[in-house]
C-alpha cells in the first residue's frame, strides 16, 4: 500500500477506505488515542488503537516523538475538531523516542527553550507552521518576479567588495591565524591568501545585480547575506536572506511602486495559501498577548496582514518625517519619547515605529534621506529640501525605506547614481579607492542609464507575516553573536 500524506487524507480520503500513514507521535492518550503528524499540515490525524488487542510491549513504544506507521480504516470522527479519524488495524514503531530523554514533551515549551533545541524544533506546531509559511513566501517571491519577466541572478557569496561601505564584513581567509604572512611594512600579506587579495562574505548582492540589470533590464537576487554587526536585537541576524530587485530605466517612484506591489503580493499569497498555519499562529499570538496591558497588545494577525493589502502605503520625505517627529506629542508621563536630534539625524527604530503605528497606522515609505547617512551609490537629488524653522538644509539622495508596523525598516533601496562624474565624487567623499570599484564605474562609462532597486530582508517579512516577535524564530538556524551551533 502507498503512504498517504495527512494533508491529502484530510482533503480527499473516503469513509471506509483503508490507508497507510506514517509520521511522528505528538501525543498518546489513555493508551488509545494517537495524535500523529507528518509535517504536511498543522493538523494531527487521530488514530484510535484497541489496546486490548495489541501487544503491550509494542504499545509502550508509542511515545511522544516516536515515529510510527499505521494501517487503518478511515471513519467519521466522534470527537469535535475534525471530521475523520483512523481506526488502527496494525501499527509498527519505526523509531523510538525514549520519554526520559526526548526533550520535547506534550506541553507548551518556551520559544527560548526551543531555540536551544533548534535541532528538534521543526517538530513543534509553531515552528512547523513558520517553516511551511517560509517555504510559501520563498515561492511567492520567485513567482512574483517570474510573472513580471524578471531574471533571477546568483550574485557571489564570497566577494572582494563592501557594497554597503559599512565595514561590517566577515573575512574569508585560508591564512594560518597563528602564522600570518607579513609584508615588509608589517601588514598582512593578502597577496599570499587564497584569492590573492582580501575577500569577505557578501553584505549585499546589489552592486553585481546592477551589472546584470544594465544588460538584462530587470533582475533580482535572492540569496544569503552576512553582516558582522554586533547588534543583539530581535530584528538582526548575522546571516540573513535578502531579495534585491534591480531595474534599468526605473526612477524612485517606479521603485516604490514595485516594492509596494511586491509586499502586497507576498502578504496576499500567505493569506490565500497558508490559512491553517496563519490561523494557528494567530491564536497562539492572542494567547501570548492576553497578559499584556491593552495599549501594548499588538494587532490581531490576520487583521494586520489585511491592513497591508488593503491600504496604499503612505509616502513622505525624510524632511517631512522629521517635521512630524519634532512636533509629536509627549506621552502621558510627559516624556518626549520620540525626540529626534533634528534634520540630518538617522531615525531609530522607535521613530520609525511611531510613524507607522501611531501617526499613520499603515505602512510608510520614507524618501529623500540626507546623503551622509546613506550608502555611496544612491542618486544625489537635484533639489535641496526646503528649510523649515529649526531645521538645517542639506543634500539628499533618492533613497527609500519602507517601514512596517511591529518591525520598523523592512525594505531599503534607492535610485542609483548613474552619472559618472557625480559617482566618482561620491566615491572619493566616502574614501573608497577607485581601483576597488573600477568594474562598477565601467557601467556608468559605457551606456549608463537611470536605474533603481531595493533590498527586502526576507526574515523581516517573515516576522511580519507570522506575527513572531524574535527574528531567531523565523529562520531555521539563526546566526547571531556567540551563536553558531550546528
Ligand atoms: O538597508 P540595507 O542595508 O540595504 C542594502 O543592503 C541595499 N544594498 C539593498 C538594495 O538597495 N539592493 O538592507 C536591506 C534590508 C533591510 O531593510 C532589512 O530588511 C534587511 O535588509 N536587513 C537585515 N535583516 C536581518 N538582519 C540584519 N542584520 C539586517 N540588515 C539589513
Ligand atoms: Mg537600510
Amino acid at each position: 500500500m502507498k503512504r498517504i500524506k495527512i494533508s491529502d487524507l484530510f482533503a480527499s480520503a473516503k469513509i471506509g477506505e483503508e490507508v497507510l500513514v506514517k509520521g511522528w507521535v505528538r501525543t498518546f492518550r489513555s493508551n488509545r488515542f494517537i495524535a500523529l503528524n507528518d509535517g504536511s499540515t498543522i493538523n494531527n490525524i487521530q488514530a484510535v488503537v484497541d489496546f486490548e488487542k495489541e501487544d503491550e510491549s509494542q504499545l509502550k513504544r508509542i511515545t511522544t516523538g516516536s515515529a510510527i506507521s499505521i494501517v487503518g480504516e478511515v471513519v467519521e470522527s466522534q470527537g469535535k475538531g475534525q471530521d475523520i479519524e483512523i481506526v488502527v488495524k496494525s501499527f509498527d514503531v519505526i523509531g523510538d523516542a525514549h520519554p526520559d530523554e526526548y526533550p520535547l514533551q506534550p506541553k507548551k515549551h518556551s520559544l527560548e527553550f526551543l531555540r536551544e533545541n533548534a535541532h528538534l524544533r521543526f517538530r513543534t506546531n509553531t515552528f512547523s507552521a513558520v517553516s511551511r509559511i517560509r517555504h510559501n513566501m520563498i515561492f511567492a517571491v520567485h513567482k512574483f518576479f517570474n510573472d513580471k519577466g524578471f531574471y533571477n541572478v546568483h550574485t557571489p557569496i564570497i566577494t572582494g567588495s563592501d557594497a554597503e561601505g559599512a565595514g561590517e564584513m566577515f573575512r574569508v581567509t585560508t591564512l594560518d591565524l597563528n602564522n600570518v604572512p607579513k609584508t615588509d611594512e608589517g601588514n598582512i600579506d593578502t597577496k599570499q591568501d587564497f584569492f590573492g587579495k582580501e575577500a569577505n562574505l557578501t553584505v549585499s548582492g546589489q552592486l553585481e545585480a546592477e551589472l546584470a540589470a544594465l544588460a538584462l533590464g530587470q533582475v533580482y537576487t535572492f540569496g544569503p547575506t552576512f553582516r558582522a554587526e554586533n547588534s543583539n536585537t530581535t530584528r538582526h541576524l548575522a546571516e540573513f536572506w535578502m531579495i534585491e530587485p534591480e531595474v534599468a530605466f526605473n526612477d524612485l517612484n517606479d521603485n516604490m511602486d514595485l516594492a509596494e506591489e511586491m509586499l502586497k503580493y507576498c502578504v496576499q499569497y500567505a493569506l490565500d495559501n497558508c490559512k491553517e498555519d496563519l490561523d494557528f499562529l494567530s491564536s497562539r499570538l492572542i494567547e501570548e498577548e492576553k497578559g499584556k496591558p491593552q495599549d501594548q497588545q499588538s494587532m490581531e494577525l490576520i487583521e494586520k496582514l489585511k491592513m497591508v493589502v488593503d491600504n496604499d502605503f503612505v509616502r513622505l520625505t525624510y524632511t517631512e518625517a522629521i517635521d512630524i517627529l519634532r512636533n509629536c506629542k509627549p506621552n502621558k508621563k510627559g516624556k518626549f519619547q520620540y525626540k529626534i536630534e533634528g534634520w540630518g539625524a538617522d531615525l531609530q527604530s522607535e521613530h520609525e515605529r511611531y510613524l507607522v503605528e501611531k501617526e499613520f497606522k499603515k505602512p510608510v515609505i520614507l524618501t529623500n534621506y540626507p546623503a551622509n547617512i546613506k550608502a555611496f551609490y544612491m542618486r544625489q537629488d537635484d533639489e535641496l529640501p526646503e528649510a523649515k524653522p529649526g531645521m538645517e538644509v542639506g543634500t539628499t539622495v533618492s533613497a527609500m525605506d519602507i517601514l512596517f508596523p511591529g518591525i520598523g525598516e523592512i525594505v531599503g533601496g534607492s535610485q542609483r547614481e548613474e552619472r559618472l562624474d557625480v559617482l566618482k565624487q561620491k566615491i572619493a567623499d566616502f574614501n573608497i579607492p577607485e581601483d576597488h570599484v573600477w568594474w562598477y564605474l565601467d557601467t556608468r562609462k559605457f551606456g549608463t542609464v537611470p536605474h533603481a532597486g531595493f533590498g527586502l530582508g526576507f526574515e523581516r517579512l517573515m516576522l511580519f507575516v507570522t506575527g513572531m516577535t524574535n527574528i531567531r524564530d523565523v529562520i531555521p538556524f539563526p546566526r547571531t553573536p556567540k551563536n553558531a551551533e550546528f
